[in-house]
């Protein structure tokens, strides 16, 4: 079967609504992608986010934002951080949570995406945090509610396909911006399967629209998408000469489920040449910070001692990400 290099692109049916993740004054009404999303929107979440890191210490881990909002989470594919990290966050802000057992709806018995999600509005539903494996899903449904009307009702992306994961871009946004204070001047490196990373996708968009002026991609040719230097990223293909200098590194996994063909000779080869060691971490400055979205396959793109070790900021990665997926969710509900 052939391999198709490109930049995924959407289903004709969702490119032909324009930038439906804004309203008519500019406000965020979805959350689909972060790409063409302002700057100052981007920020603005981020902003967000910075009080919500603290609501853990607090003795009463809730604030009424969200209280009487229908959240519903939609996953038709597998997730651990996403899934928990936004019934956490949606819970703190008080709202109800509703989480649809996929495998137990009716949609294994030929229902239609949009024909559940018009029955789960029919049940006063007010989000829908949605992840599949299909590019497109979320702006489908997002697209869908705008043309019937009910655009009252909101839409996340949680995940799509090798499409856009665009939380996962904010928090990654967040982290860096927690350990390096601004984007100007850095270097970031992107490591590893960028070809069908939806996580790349989206940081690389949030980074470029931030202006980070560095911005590299390091890979194999087979894992890398065609015209890649188009989003704005510099290429290399030797890990050891892309890591020099750099501020933030991350690494991403392989991900064989979306692979189609054999597009390396081995996973041990894959670690020889692309997988984190302590060794190739020395060639990046000496306070840079590891990140990685999870989940993480030790001993093929990373090494246990840099995965556990002081430069990892990956399970901070995953806390920031309710304070973040709280803004999300707070902003769209209007607060
Ligand atoms: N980073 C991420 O999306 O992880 P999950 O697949 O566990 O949600």
């Amino acid at each position: 079967m052939a391999v198709s290099h490109s930049v995924p692109s959407l289903p004709a049916e969702t490119r032909s609504v324009r930038n439906p993740q804004l309203g008519p004054n500019g406000s965020l009404t979805h959350l689909l992608t972060l790409e063409g999303l302002p700057a100052e929107v981007i920020r603005h979440i981020l902003d967000t986010a910075v009080p919500f890191t603290s609501i853990s210490e607090r003795d009463v881990k809730k604030v009424p934002l969200l209280r009487g909002t229908a959240v519903f989470n939609l996953f038709f594919e597998n997730s651990t951080r996403t899934r928990t990290t936004f019934e956490i966050a949606a819970k703190r802000l008080s709202a109800d949570v509703i989480n649809l057992n996929i495998g137990a709806s009716s949609t294994t018995k030929g229902e239609t995406l949009l024909d559940t999600v018009d029955n789960l509005v029919a049940m006063n539903a007010d989000m829908f945090v949605v992840r599949h494996s299909q590019a497109g899903a979320p702006h489908l449904i997002a697209a869908h509610l705008n043309r019937t009307g009910r655009n009252h009702v909101h839409v996340v992306n949680a995940g799509d396909g090798r499409h856009a994961h665009p939380t996962q871009g904010l928090l990654d946004l967040f982290t860096i911006r927690h350990y390096k204070r601004d984007f100007a001047n850095l270097t970031v490196a992107i490591v590893g399967d960028v070809l069908h990373s939806r996580v790349a996708r989206s940081l690389i968009h949030g980074l470029t629209t931030l202006s980070t002026p560095d911005l590299r991609v390091i890979g194999p040719q087979t894992l890398l998408p065609t015209a890649v230097q188009s989003l704005g990223v510099r290429v290399f293909h030797d890990m050891r000469a892309g890591l020099l200098g750099c501020d933030v590194i991350v690494m991403l996994r392989l991900q064989s489920e979306r692979m189609r063909g054999a597009l390396l000779p081995s996973a041990g080869e894959f670690f020889k040449h692309y997988g984190l060691t302590m060794e190739k971490l020395a060639l990046a400055k000496s306070d840079a910070i590891v990140m990685h979205p999870g989940p993480m396959n030790r001993g093929v793109e990373i090494d246990s001692a840099v995965a556990d070790g002081e430069h990892a900021v990956i399970l901070p990665q995953v806390t920031f990400g309710i304070a973040v997926r709280m803004a999300v969710l707070s902003i769209l509900a209007g607060n």
